[in-house]
Parts: C-alpha cells; structure tokens; sequence
C-alpha cells in the first residue's frame, strides 16, 4: 500500500464508524492484520469491536515485567468474557539483564535517555517480533490525548516498523469511549476507577489530578514533547534511543 492510497483511503473514512474501519482492515489485511492492546480503555473498546465483527486477528499485548497487577487480572477476564486468547510477548530477558546490570532496576528515573532505553527494551524489541511477517496493526490512539498525538491519522504509514498503521478512535473523544464501554459492558482496567485514565508500566504510571491531561500521569517528570515510549515513534526519537542502546553497549 503506497502513500497514495493511504491518502485515499482517508478521504474514504473520514467520519466513519470504527467499527467500518475495522470491518474494511480485516477484509483487507486478513490475518497480515494484528491489534497490539495495552488493555487500557480504548483498547477495550477495540477488542470488543474486534470480536463483534467474528473474525479473527491476533490480539497481543507486551508485559514488559512491571505492569500493574490489575493489567494481569484484565488480561485474564477479556480472555474469558470474550472466549478468546491475548497473546503476550515478553522481553529478550538477557537484554533486561544487561540493561539492569549495567543502569540499575528503575534506570528510568535517572535520565529520557535512560528511559527510552527500557522502553526500547522491554517494548520495542517484543513489538518487532510481534510485527513479523505482517502488514498492518490496529492501535487505539485518539488524537485528544496529548501534543504528541495532534496529528495521528485514521490510517498511516509506520514508517519505523514498516506496516501501515490503523487508529480507528482517533477522532473519539474520551466520553464518547466511556459511553461506549458502559453500554457494551465491556471488561475494563480497575485503575481507570482509581484515577488512571492512561495505564502503562507501574514505576511510569501515577494517577492524574483533575483537570490535567489524561497521559499527565505517565513519565510525570518528564516534559509533555518527549512521552513518547517509541512504541508510536516520530524520527525525533529515534536517535536518543539508539545513543541509549550504544552507550550500554560500551
Ligand atoms: S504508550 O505508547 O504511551 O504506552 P498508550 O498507553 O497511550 O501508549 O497506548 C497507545 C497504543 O499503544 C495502544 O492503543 C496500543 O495499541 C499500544 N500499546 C501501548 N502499550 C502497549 C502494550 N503494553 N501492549 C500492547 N500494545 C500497547
Ligand atoms: Fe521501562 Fe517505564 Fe518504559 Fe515500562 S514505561 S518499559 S518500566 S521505562
């Protein structure tokens, strides 16, 4: 699929349903069609759209070995409400070995560079794998939800990863995935009731005080521009995170 098209493609969809989004990529894609799932909200969302349409894609999520206790106990109860199975890739445990080795367990709260190392490690690395031999990914972007998301299309080329790039909520507002998720009684994170409207790894993750941003809560200390873990990569951030990877080598 070329740029082109993709523009094309835009045009087609623009206020479509995400559910037709859905319907048309796995028509299109087939089982080259793979939905990565944080288990936050709009991932939810996602997988019961997924499910509704009766057809099968792999849906995969990346335990990067410090998510949340709660984000284990949704795994398992998506996996029963719907009859189904999230695949989870976990990390290249001698890199995290080497990682926590050479820059210590919370590495993160050290330097970006240092975090973008972890995020490069222990989410990077398995989402490649996980990529392997596909086409395209869902992903449940929305455009409100930060700076950094201001410019998400429907459709995209991921360029980092060389697929194309499916965000069916971009245009959703968070209401409107709210609404959705209590009239479909859809499974959904315990820590959204606690505060969390965005949900990564635990160390990376506090809950929001009202009124802020809803990823205010993830890397807090660091500026708005950079959250980013690379998961979603624009080429700014590519350099930090290979300089992170070189210098743990050396
Ligand atoms: S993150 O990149 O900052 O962690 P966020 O939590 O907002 O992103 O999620 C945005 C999208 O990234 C999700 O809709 C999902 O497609 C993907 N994603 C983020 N974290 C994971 C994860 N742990 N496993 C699978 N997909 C994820
Ligand atoms: Fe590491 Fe934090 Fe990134 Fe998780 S969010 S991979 S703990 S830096």
């Amino acid at each position: 699929m070329d740029l082109k098209e993709i523009e094309k493609l835009n045009k087609k969809f623009e206020g479509a349903e995400p559910l037709d989004v859905i319907k048309w990529a796995i028509e299109h894609f087939g089982t080259d069609l793979i939905f990565s799932n944080s288990m936050g909200a709009e991932d939810q969302v996602l997988t019961d759209m997924i499910v509704k349409t009766n057809d099968t894609i792999e849906i995969f999520t990346l335990d990067t070995g410090r998510v949340f206790p709660e984000t284990y106990n949704l795994i398992d109860k998506t996996n029963e409400f719907y009859n189904i199975k999230i695949k989870t890739y976990f990390p290249n445990y001698k890199d995290v070995e080497d990682m926590v080795a050479a820059k210590g367990v919370n590495l993160f709260y050290h330097s970006v560079e240092n975090r973008k190392l972890c995020c490069h490690i222990r989410k990077i690395e398995p989402l490649k794998r996980a990529f392997s031999g596909r086409k395209a990914w869902i992903s449940g972007l929305r455009r409100e939800q930060s700076v950094t998301r201001k410019n998400v299309q429907l459709i995209e080329w991921d360029a980092a990863n060389g697929l194309v790039k499916i965000n069916p909520l971009i245009n959703w507002s968070e209401q409107e995935v709210w609404d959705y998720i209590t009239v479909n009684h859809v499974p959904y994170h315990a820590l959204h009731d606690e505060g969390y409207p965005s949900i990564g790894c635990q160390p990376c993750t506090r809950a929001v005080k009202s009124g802020e941003d809803v990823r205010a809560g993830r890397w807090w200390w660091e500026n708005p521009e950079h959250k980013e873990c690379g998961l979603h990569v624009q080429e700014d951030l590519k350099s930090d995170i290979s300089i992170g990877v070189k210098k743990m080598n050396s």
